[in-house]
């Protein structure tokens, strides 16, 4: 073979093969041109080598030389075209339309209940009371007896209350997963009374309680075995009924009202009841009128004068100071300011209820 008509045909190939490999758009069609190119067996390149046989002696140096570097041409060709293809795969993987809308960023919030506690401990404190906390595992002598309810009261059946009893027998002094959050009003007084010094009179109380309370209540519509109550107490020097009225009314005023509820729209009233740490003792109702100017009476729970009993069990003196107390259910309250009808909606944590609060 003549050496021009051999450096001919390597230049031809090196040609067509550079043109392949850029034409080659995908992975497989280029592997497939590296093949018909490069391949170790049929490669056309190894074709044209094999006819480096048959150049005249004299010739084949150069002959050798030139298809050396037209080898690594094509071969340089391929490696780049390679590196086009990956590199050119991830700019289309990691394209950014700047043009299409963020995914918006989901911000947790505060259950209802939650933020209708933080709402009461804000009205309750402007008015000068502070919110204490109590455990929610009570002793017999918190929940009841210094609560002024006896052993034989109907209360404190087994029944209506979540007792940890150990093992068979229950020990004089269950424990029991607390049923009313007055067994704070017990442990604030206790604690200033055993603040104060020997010989003085202990300070007056002003507080309120928000916690979660228990009885075994089947869950339905308006009940579940656990839920919330705010308890307030306050005792001093001629505290009387007229006080516990105006501060139930401002709290009503200030939680229900805005500045358009003018001051004869919101009313409180007191219907007679009995509870064993109070006399006398009240159901209290609240009527106000709503944004949609709807109005009408709501049972929102119990209240009375701390009975003498109960100020003797802590260690005040009755003839010295009196005290009103009052326990609201919270969820009664958080339902109807949001209009919700079933408590268990509260409790079952579908995302789809709660954002909307
Ligand atoms: N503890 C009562 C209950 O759970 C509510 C209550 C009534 C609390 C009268 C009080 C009160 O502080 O004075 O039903």
């Amino acid at each position: 073979m003549a050496l021009a008509d051999f450096l001919a045909s390597l230049d031809q190939l090196s040609e067509q093969a550079l043109a392949a490999f850029a034409a080659a758009g995908s992975q497989d069609a280029l592997e497939s041109a590296r093949v018909d190119f490069l391949g170790a067996k049929a490669g056309r390149l190894r074709q044209v080598q094999q006819g480096l046989g048959s150049v005249d002696k004299s010739d084949k140096p150069t002959a050798g030389k030139r298809f050396n570097e037209i080898k690594a041409l094509v071969e340089a060709a391929f490696a780049t075209a390679q590196e086009n293809q990956t590199t050119g795969d991830n700019r289309a993987r990691e394209t950014l339309d700047v043009t299409v809308p963020g995914r918006p960023v989901r911000i947790g919030r505060l259950h209802p209940i939650t933020q209708t506690i933080r709402e009461m401990k804000d009205i309750m404190g402007r008015l000068g009371f502070t919110a204490v906390e109590g455990p929610e595992i009570e002793d017999d002598w918190h929940n009841f007896e210094a609560l002024n309810i006896p052993l034989s009261h109907p209360a404190r059946d087994p029944l209506d209350n979540f007792y940890l009893g150990v093992g068979e027998t229950m020990s004089d002094s269950p424990l029991l997963l607390r049923s009313q959050t007055s067994t704070v009003q017990i442990r604030v007084m206790e604690n200033a009374v055993a603040n104060t010094p020997a010989g003085e009179s202990p300070p007056p109380v002003r507080i309120i309680s928000l916690g979660r309370v228990y009885r075994p209540d089947t869950a339905d519509a308006t009940h579940y075995p656990m839920f919330h109550q705010i308890e307030g107490l306050l005792i001093d020097q001629g505290v009387t009924m007229a006080d516990l009225k105006s501060v139930l009314r401002l709290f009503c005023q200030s939680y229900f009202g805005d500045d358009n509820t003018a001051d004869d729209e919101v009313h409180v009233r007191f219907r007679p009841s009995f509870f064993p740490f109070t006399e006398p003792s009240v159901e209290v109702d609240m009527n106000w009128r709503d944004a949609k100017g709807n109005s009408g009476w709501m049972e929102m729970g119990g209240a009375g004068m701390v009975d003498p009993n109960v100020l003797r069990a802590v260690g005040y003196d009755p003839e010295e100071v009196t005290g009103f107390a009052f326990g609201l259910g919270v969820e009664r309250i958080c339902m109807r300011q949001h209009g919700i009808t079933d408590i268990r909606a509260l409790y079952q944590n579908d995302v789809r209820f709660l954002s909307q609060f």
